[in-house]
This record gives structure tokens, sequence and C-alpha cells, in this order.
């Protein structure tokens, strides 16, 4: 049986670890060649080594999102082993808790240059590629800190509010050439970035009060919404946002 994403070339940042690595097994399971990037060269190469020893085929590159120059070569190397891309998952992302007088201008040009300039980007660089193999799907990660408020996170905050709406930027300019743009809101999934935020039970509870479904997810709960967005069968969607969040925005 063909998988969702069957012969889909997929590229994912930050897939060295959390939901980014799961995103890149799934799709692999799902029948796509995986490009998976990040700055954190061992856990990039563990996620490669889980989907080639399932007998997926991946591809490791090592680059910082932040760095436009680094993103028009790593484009142009997945595109010169892969012939195109035609996913894009942009999901390689950092987490800071700081009230808004405690943020410092490099705390704050640190939280734009990977969150929001490292997606922005990441569309620029894949579109022309995208559109020369006549479309494509780019997922992009924001958060339930992208559309509501929180105490200590204005800085998060403000790069996954920008994340949400130049998503939509990017499906209102190319539409014309098959290409739709999506972004996906996690509320509390359990990763790396959130084990301290979980550290306690009494923290997790905290975390957990407005979530409806009254527990955290597991990655593959945000993957599978991320797969279906990237094939064809979310083809009539774009310029979408979808909550992944247990109902934390529902109330
Ligand atoms: N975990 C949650 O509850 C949650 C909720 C909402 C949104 N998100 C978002 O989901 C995405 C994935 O988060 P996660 O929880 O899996 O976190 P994670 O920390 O486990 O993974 C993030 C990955 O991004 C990589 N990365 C960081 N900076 C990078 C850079 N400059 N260049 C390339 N790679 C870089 C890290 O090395 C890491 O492997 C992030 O964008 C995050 O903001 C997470």
């Amino acid at each position: 049986m063909a998988g969702r994403v069957e012969g889909k070339i997929a590229f994912i940042t930050g897939g060295g670890s959390g939901m980014g690595r799961e995103h890149a097994i799934l799709m692999a399971e799902e029948g796509a060649s995986v490009i998976v990037t990040d700055v954190n060269e061992a856990g990039g190469r563990e996620t490669i080594s889980m989907i080639n020893a399932k007998g997926g085929q991946s591809l490791f590159i090592n680059f910082d999102v932040s760095s436009e120059a680094a993103w028009q070569a790593a484009v142009n190397q997945a595109v010169s082993t892969f012939g195109r891309v035609d996913i894009l998952v942009n999901n390689a992302g950092i987490f800071m808790v700081k009230m808004i007088a405690d943020t410092s201008s490099e705390d704050l040009d640190r939280m734009l240059n990977i969150n929001v300039k490292g997606v922005f980007y990441g569309c620029k660089h894949i579109l022309p590629a995208m559109q020369k193999a006549g479309g494509g799907s780019i997922i992009n990660i924001s958060s339930i800190y992208g559309v509501i408020g929180a105490p200590a996170a204005s800085a998060y905050q403000a790069s996954k509010g920008a994340v949400r709406i130049l998503t939509k930027s990017v499906a209102v300019e190319y539409a014309q050439y098959n290409i739709r743009c999506n972004s996906i809101h996690p509320g509390a999934i359990r990763t790396p970035m959130t084990k301290d935020l979980m550290s306690s039970e009494e923290a997790t509870k905290a975390l957990l009060a407005s979530t409806i479904l009254r527990r955290p997810a597991e990655p593959r709960e945000v993957s599978y919404p991320v797969l279906f967005l990237a094939s064809s069968e979310a083809s009539y969607i774009t310029g979408a946002e979808i909550m992944v969040d247990g109902g934390y925005t529902t109330v």
C-alpha cells in the first residue's frame, strides 16, 4: 500500500530532537525521502539512523536556520541530492521564559533570528525550488503562544505570532504556483523543550490548567496533523492555522 506522502521529498528543520524528529520519522514511514536538518549534529544523525534502519531514505544537513547563506546552501544540497523538494516543515525553534522587563536586546535578537528569520529564509529559499517542481506544501510550526497571551513568554510570543501571519503571506503570494502554506499551533507537548516546564507534578498541573483534554501530548499527535497538511489530502487547505492543543485555545 502506498504511503500518504509516497515518493515526496520532505525537508524538516530541527529534526534532531522532539517533534521535528517525530515528523521526520512519520514522513519516512509514509514513503517520503527526508532531509533532516539541525544544529545538533548528534541528534540529527541519530534521527537519520532511525529512519535508515527501517529502510527509509534520509540525509542529514547541519546548519543554523538563522543564517540566510546556510539556508541557500542547504536547499541547493537537498535539490542536488533528491532533484526537488515537495514539503518543508519549518520546525526548528527555541523557547525562553522571561518577563518583558528582563528580556535583553540580545535575548530578543536571538529569539527573532531563529524563530522568525529562520522560518522566513526557509520559505524564501525553498519556494523557487517548489515553483520549479510545480508545487509544494509548507508547514510552519507556530504555537498556541502565537495566538493567545501568557506571562513570561513575550519574546517567544512575538516570534510565534510573526510565524502565524507570515504563513498567510506565503499562502497568498504562492497559491498561483500550487504551493500551500499552513501553520500548526501546538499546545503542551512532551519534548526536551518542555522538560523543565513539566518537571514537577505541580508545574505540569499549572501548564495543563487550561488544556481541556487535561494531559500533555506526545510528539506524534502533532506529527499526524503535519503529515495531513503535507499530503494531497489537504489539497484545498492553505493559509490555515490548525490548533493541536487539547482544546487550550477553546475556552
Ligand atoms: N514542546 C512544546 O510544547 C511546543 C509547543 C508549541 C510550539 N512548539 C514549537 O515546536 C517546535 C519544535 O519544538 P520541540 O518541543 O520539539 O523542541 P526541541 O528543543 O526538542 O527541538 C527543537 C530543535 O530545533 C533545533 N534548533 C534550535 N535552534 C536551531 C537553529 N538555530 N538552527 C537549526 N536548528 C535549531 C534544536 O537543536 C532542536 O533539535 C519549535 O518551533 C517550538 O517552538 C513546541
